[in-house]
């Protein structure tokens, strides 16, 4: 089965080597998802597979033979922009841009996660069918996305102005 990527089908590649973020920059020229560090620390390269936030440069792309994978690219639906894409825009939440994508696409995951009230490091209640989304649980769960060029602040009001209310 191939891999469906922002909709479309795409064949799963001949080497068993390459990753999905190799397949979607290099073969797809989908070059809004970001490579950084390439080992897993920077969350530039995070997409989404089946609605879960994931670091495709940790992943084979042969893993995701019939999965659904969602770049930055594909958040968009007709030609208006996601609202957390907007609300990036509202609130200078990127300077160089370049944790752009990854920071939107784990926060989608985030929010899902939220809403399957899977608890975080600093949830205090591990028991709890929902977690309020402030500050510092969100700090904590976006903590694998870094943003070098210090745009975090306009990061967290773009998130919170999203999904701070939906989570409560
Ligand atoms: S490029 Fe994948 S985590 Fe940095
Ligand atoms: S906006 Fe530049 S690294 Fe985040």
């Amino acid at each position: 089965m191939p891999i469906q990527i922002n909709g479309s089908p795409v064949q799963v590649p001949d080497d068993a080597r390459t990753s999905l973020l190799d397949l979607v920059r290099e073969q797809l020229h989908l070059f809004g998802t970001k490579k950084g560090c390439n080992q897993g620390a920077c969350g530039a390269c995070t997409v989404l597979v089946d609605g879960e936030r994931i670091l495709s440069c940790l992943a084979l792309a042969v893993q995701y033979d019939g999965r659904a994978v969602t770049t930055v690219e594909g958040l968009a639906e007709d030609g208006a922009l996601h609202p957390l894409q907007a609300a990036f825009v509202e609130h200078d939440g990127f300077q160089c841009g370049y944790c752009t994508p990854g920071q939107i696409c784990s926060a989608i995951g985030m929010a899902a996660e939220l809403e399957r009230g899977l608890p975080s490091h600093v949830s205090g209640d591990l028991m709890a069918q929902e977690f309020a989304l402030d500050r510092e649980e969100l700090r904590e769960r976006m903590s694998g996305n870094l943003c070098r060029c210090g745009a975090h602040n306009g990061i967290v009001e773009a998130i919170l102005e999203t999904y701070g209310e939906a989570a409560r």
